[in-house]
């Protein structure tokens, strides 16, 4: 008999076509649990709506993130791929879930708290531009984590207090009842995972303005490749890979083999700094060519996209509903019949 594999669930949030620190960040290390979990990834849209009203750019976010997992190699036919608003039962169990949630714990919910702080410091009343949906975010995520039995939640560091009260919520419903409702679910924060370097050396960001867009065309790649921040050393001069910001982001793309030779070549003299770039050029076109090109498909047929939501929905509200009456049987909600 095969153990069934552990759950991993994460959300998306729509928020713009991602740069490449984002792929080599996320995307790339989700796809590579899904070889090892069942796999579990929404797009949270009814999270995005907190802070997004314009009806058409939410639309079109919500397929970008459809088409860039799929176009970085997610398989909907493996990983479960669903949007939020397509499971319903998310928001009943948000509902079940209010009722067993402390109120200081939303109190002490970094993004609400930093919102507050915010305000605070503009000398704003302490509750302005401060929706519900921003004060119980927590609770809407734990929701997405408790419906589908979630072993483990891989997510960036500041998420993990939101899976930490999560994981509280449901030991609480868990103890109340007196039998494991609930599967407890961890976090799962890449340790030392790659740091990318923007443009200018700092970390990439879009706040800093110094971004590689995933679906970069080639010219545009090159352009930006050519601004990437060096030393001013002379083609004779040997240079040190380790301090050098091209090196860091070959280092993302390429073996080990070749991440060597080049650093043979950086140490040795007479290789300028243009060709160094030139060899992360290569390597970026190889990995990233490919998945422009289905990005670009996958964008120009919402039918189709739509239909994979579809299917991962069908399946989702499957595994929700058995949650949910569950949950309902076991605390008097709704009819025995
Ligand atoms: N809060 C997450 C973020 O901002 C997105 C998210 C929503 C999520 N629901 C989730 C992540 C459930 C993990 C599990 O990135």
């Amino acid at each position: 008999m095969t153990t069934p594999r552990k759950v991993a669930l994460t959300g998306i949030k729509p928020t713009g076509i991602p740069h490449v620190g984002n792929y080599i960040g996320a995307i790339r290390p989700a796809l590579a649990l899904a070889e090892r979990y069942e796999a579990r990834y929404f797009i949270a849209d009814y999270h995005a709506l907190n802070s997004i009203h314009e009806a058409a750019r939410l639309l079109d976010l919500t397929y970008e993130v459809a088409a860039t997992w799929m176009a970085c190699g997610l398989d909907p036919a493996r990983t479960l791929l669903y949007r939020q608003s397509d499971v319903p039962e998310t928001f009943e169990l948000a509902t079940f879930l209010m009722a067993f949630t402390a109120k200081g714990h939303m109190n002490r919910a970094h993004a609400y708290k930093d919102a507050v702080a915010k305000n605070e410091e503009a000398g704003r009343d302490v509750d302005a531009g401060i929706n519900m949906g921003l004060y119980t975010y927590p609770v809407l995520m734990a929701a997405d984590i408790l419906l589908f039995d979630t072993h483990v939640v891989p997510v960036g560091r500041d998420q993990k207090q939101h899976v930490e009260i999560c994981a509280d919520i449901a030991e609480t419903i868990n103890h109340v009842y007196g039998e494991p409702l609930l599967v407890v679910p961890e976090p799962l924060i890449e340790e030392g995972g790659d740091v990318v370097v923007g443009l200018d050396g700092r970390k990439m960001s879009k706040s800093y303005d110094n971004t590689i867009p995933l679906f970069a065309p080639s010219a545009q790649l090159k352009k930006l490749i050519g601004r990437v921040v060096t030393d001013s050393k002379t083609v004779e001069e040997p240079k040190d890979p380790e301090t050098c910001n091209v090196f860091k982001l070959y280092r993302l793309f390429a073996s080990s083999e070749d991440q060597a030779a080049l650093a043979e070549r950086y140490r040795a003299g007479g290789m300028g700094y243009g060709q160094a770039k030139a060899a992360l050029l290569e390597r970026m076109e190889a990995e990233l060519a490919p998945l422009r090109e289905r990005y670009t498909a996958l964008q120009a047929d919402r039918p189709a996209l739509d239909r994979h939501l579809a299917e991962g929905a069908e399946r989702a509200r499957d595994v929700a509903a058995g949650t949910l009456r569950r949950l309902r049987r076991a605390a008097g909600i709704g009819a025995r019949g």
